[in-house]
């Protein structure tokens, strides 16, 4: 069972991290590795009831590799810790199979009630180095968590979220839907648009904000001129 452990965690680092060489320097060198051989140490003391020893034994681990993983907290297979220095774990986390960890990666709460209150994270999830998901909130299977993110909302499996507090990347959808202005006034044409044909959509937008705007304008000088007739 170890033996089976050890055997894909080594796989998958070398099949996924391109500085992994050899079996021997994933063994030796990476501390994500070592801190999962402590975990399972820890949670099978801590989920047979021996609570302060599977605390004691995180604690050494946290101490030799950097990386604090709670007793209490469920891993799926093949996890990858990469670099792995400052990622913390909390207790009610669960993390799926297949996910992709860098360092200063928290997994944590945001209340100190006793229930579930840290992150569930689907499979083959990558979280990018510094990103923090707070919250018992799920991030879906095959998601991306930019790097020094702050997630506080679930995340739809497939998505990609950056920033603070983090949101999906715009950018695709910018792309496929055309800006709100446009599908309003469709048959507006001063400066430059419709946009329609336009190669880029962000020149589209600005041009329809200009169009509204040169309106907006003639229409206020109307009203000044004569004030009844508007
Ligand atoms: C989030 C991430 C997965 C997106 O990768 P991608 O799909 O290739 O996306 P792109 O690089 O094309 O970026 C898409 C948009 O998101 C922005 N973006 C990407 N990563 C971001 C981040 N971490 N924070 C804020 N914005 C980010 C880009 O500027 C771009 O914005 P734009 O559309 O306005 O130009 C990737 O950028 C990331 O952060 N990976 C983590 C890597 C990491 O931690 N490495 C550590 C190695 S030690």
């Amino acid at each position: 069972m170890a033996f089976m452990f050890l055997r894909e965690a080594v796989q998958a680092y070398r099949q996924r991290d391109p500085a992994a060489r050899s079996a021997a320097e994933v063994l030796l060198c990476y501390p994500g590795l070592h801190a999962l051989l402590w975990h399972r140490l820890a949670h099978g003391l801590w989920s047979r009831g021996f609570r302060l020893p599977g605390r004691f034994t995180s604690h050494l681990g946290r101490f030799l590799t950097g990386i604090e993983i709670h007793p209490g907290a469920r891993i799926g297979r093949r996890l990858i810790i990469d670099h792995g220095m400052g990622v913390v774990i909390g207790e009610t986390a669960e993390i799926g199979d297949d996910v992709y960890l860098y360092h200063q990666v928290t997994l944590g709460g945001t209340s100190s009630e006793r229930g579930k209150r840290h992150p569930t994270v689907g499979n083959n999830v990558i979280v990018g180095a510094g990103a923090k998901i707070l919250g018992g909130i799920t991030i879906g299977d095959n998601a991306r968590v930019g790097a020094n993110a702050v997630v506080v909302q679930p995340v739809a499996a497939g998505e990609t979220v950056v920033g603070i507090p983090a949101r999906p990347v715009e950018r695709d959808k910018l792309k496929s839907d055309p800006p709100k202005a446009v599908v309003r006034q469709p048959s507006f044409v001063a400066y430059g648009t419709p946009c329609d044909n336009a190669p880029d959509p962000v020149v589209c937008a600005i041009e329809t904000l200009r169009a509204e705007l040169f309106a907006l304008e003639a229409r206020v000088a109307a009203m000044q001129r004569s004030p009844a007739a508007e």
